[in-house]
């Protein structure tokens, strides 16, 4: 098991939810911290929280949806850091509507924010990348990326759009010996599965800290084995369907 101490992570959608917790598990692994999302103050407390374990945070507050972010964001953080060892695609939106009901900005935000984001972020940061010494893409997709569920067509399709190109990525880096790991739950208890299956046993969501301790892991494992994706179930859930 390597130790993550000084390495730099990116981490996207960090200002609450699975981002957050990535962020804080990441900070006792002593890794440095660019945290992204709109919430300024979300993103100043967790950053004083943050700083505690005398990790360097830094943290921009921007809309991932405006022309040119991604670009924005890898310049930023390279700015402050001067160099970039770990990229966390996890900022996502997500829709519970039929097809009928799905407007054309609907369908174009969560296609931006899910699919669109994550390309150009990895596009920019893979130049950087290539000079680590751990360099690691983690996208983080869902349960829909590979199943379809109804009333969530816009969601699904970006997903599988994640898919897609993660698998084309993981291929185009793999001679730059840069590691992508692909991680799909199922529902996990934050604000965004309130919004869309607000159906589910609250008691028997998975955790946001358990998907930050299987990253802990894949950043952490970094032996002969690799591992591709992650499929991650709620215990409810039948196995395998
Ligand atoms: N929760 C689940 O059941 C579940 C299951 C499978 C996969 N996932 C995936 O896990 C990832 C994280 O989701 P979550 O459940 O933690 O959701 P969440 O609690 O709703 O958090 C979403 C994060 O994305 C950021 N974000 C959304 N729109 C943004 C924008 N326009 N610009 C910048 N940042 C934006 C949010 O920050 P601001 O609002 O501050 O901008 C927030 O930090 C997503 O990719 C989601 O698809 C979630």
């Amino acid at each position: 098991m390597r130790s993550l101490e000084n390495k730099i992570a990116l981490i996207t959608g960090a200002s609450r939810g699975i981002g957050e917790e990535i962020a804080k598990r990441l900070a006792k692994e002593k890794v440095n911290l660019a945290l992204i999302a709109r919430d300024e103050k979300r993103l100043r407390e967790l950053k004083e929280k943050l700083e505690k374990e005398n990790i360097n945070v830094f943290i921009l507050s921007i809309d991932l949806r405006e022309k040119n972010a991604p670009k924005t964001v890898i310049g930023e953080v390279i700015r402050h850091f001067e160099r970039l060892d770990i990229l966390i695609n996890n900022a996502g939106t997500a829709l519970s509507k039929p097809i009928i009901e799905t407007s054309e900005e609907e369908w174009d935000e969560i296609m931006t924010i899910n699919a669109k984001v994550p390309y150009f972020l990895c596009k920019y940061a893979i130049p950087y990348l290539k000079n680590s010494e751990i360099p690691t893409i983690i996208n983080i997709s869902s349960v829909v990326g590979y199943k379809g569920y109804v009333n969530q067509s816009a969601y699904t399709a970006s997903k599988h759009a994640l898919h897609g190109f993660t698998k084309v990525l993981a291929q185009e880096v793999h001679e730059y010996g840069i590691r992508v790991h692909l991680i799909s739950p199922g529902g996990v208890a934050t604000d965004l599965v309130n919004k869309v299956r607000p159906d589910l046993e609250k008691a028997l969501l998975i955790q946001p800290s358990e998907i930050a301790e299987i990253i802990v892991f894949l950043l952490k494992f970094r032996n002969n084995a690799v591992i591709d994706e992650i499929q991650v179930r709620r215990k409810d859930n039948i196995p395998w369907r």
